[in-house]
């Protein structure tokens, strides 16, 4: 009897194991409908179905409030990634990096971050006042305090991510251009790796506005969602054309279905604080310096009749 329970529960115990190993890799995005909507919600378990501070949001004015910050600092950002090779994880294309010192620092984060990875989303995964992009590009980046991104990624902070926004436009991208040329032999091989056909700088994939975005705290927007993550998403946008936006949907899945789209449904903001961090100084604050400045002139200029009729 009691041989037989410790089978059963070795036997739960060995499927538990089995389905959370299985769920980190055979997850997948809802497929959208023949009218490019998605009417399904992911399940994907866990903190992903459970956390109360999960990405991505709806970034609105309206929610947000003002913040200043020192400046972002991207150090060796300007070099090109070395060694850099494209892969097909079955759920993006990511270039993954292996130089310690590219950094970021200021910008209001607490640490010093190092990049581990790039990778994209079609469709943004963030809207901006319920706007949707063409594409999302994540640079990911860990504390350095931590030897890797597997031991930041359920520490408060431990990861970094840089939102760029690619709106459609006329123009082609030209470093898109560089990274869809590269994925193409490994477009419909899950784990298949390319060398990058041309040097690419994460320098070259930033807005040349890096001071307006919006700043919150909130999480992977993979499985398994660790609440891990201080996002950054600039509101300046770069450009990608129409077609560039068609070839990423060509990117095959693990059951050789071409991705169409791999945005996380967008989540609930609940009570964490929305930051809308601009340069300068804002114009409320101006008008209210200005228009008490007004009625200290006033002032004086009734003082200064009255003191004439009294005296
Ligand atoms: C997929 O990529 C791997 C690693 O880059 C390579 O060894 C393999 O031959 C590729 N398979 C196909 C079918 O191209
Ligand atoms: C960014 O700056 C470069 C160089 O000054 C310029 O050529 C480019 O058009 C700018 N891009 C945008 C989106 O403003
Ligand atoms: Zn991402």
């Amino acid at each position: 009897m009691l041989i037989m329970r410790n089978y059963i529960f070795c036997a739960i115990i060995l499927t538990v194991t089995l389905s959370t190993v299985l769920a980190d890799e055979h997850w997948h995005y809802p497929t959208p409908g023949s009218n490019g909507v998605i009417d399904e919600a992911e399940h994907w378990g866990g903190k992903c179905d459970t956390g109360k501070r999960q990405s991505p949001v709806d970034l609105t004015y309206e929610a947000s409030v003002k913040g200043a910050y020192a400046p972002f600092s991207f150090r060796n950002y300007v070099n090109p990634i070395r060694k850099a090779k494209i892969t097909n994880t079955g759920h993006s294309i990511q270039i993954n990096n292996n130089d310690n010192n590219v950094l970021i620092v200021g910008g209001g984060l607490p640490g010093t971050y190092v990049l581990d990875q790039l990778h994209f989303h079609w469709g943004s995964e963030h809207t901006i006042q319920a706007i949707r992009y063409g594409l999302e590009l994540h640079i990911v980046h860990h504390d350095t305090r931590f030897a890797n991104i597997q031991e930041a990624s359920n520490i408060h902070n431990g990861i970094a991510v840089l939102g760029i926004l690619f709106h459609v436009s006329a123009h082609p991208n030209p470093d898109l251009e560089i990274i869809l040329n590269s994925a193409e032999p490994i477009k419909g091989n899950v784990s298949g790796q390319a060398p990058l056909v041309e040097k690419v700088s994460p320098y070259r994939l930033l807005p040349n506005d890096t001071t307006t975005y919006f700043r919150y705290d909130g999480s992977l927007t993979t499985p398994g969602c660790g609440e891990a993550v201080i996002w950054t998403v600039f509101t300046h946008s770069l450009p990608i054309s129409l077609d560039q936006v068609e070839r990423f949907k060509t990117i095959k899945t693990e059951d050789g279905h071409e991705l169409l789209v791999n945005f996380r449904s967008l989540q609930p903001l609940n009570a964490r604080a929305l930051v809308y961090v601009t340069p300068g100084e804002d114009p409320v604050d101006n008008s209210a310096i200005k228009s008490s400045a007004i009625s200290f002139t006033i002032l004086m200029i009734v003082s200064a009749i009255f003191q004439h009729f009294l005296l």
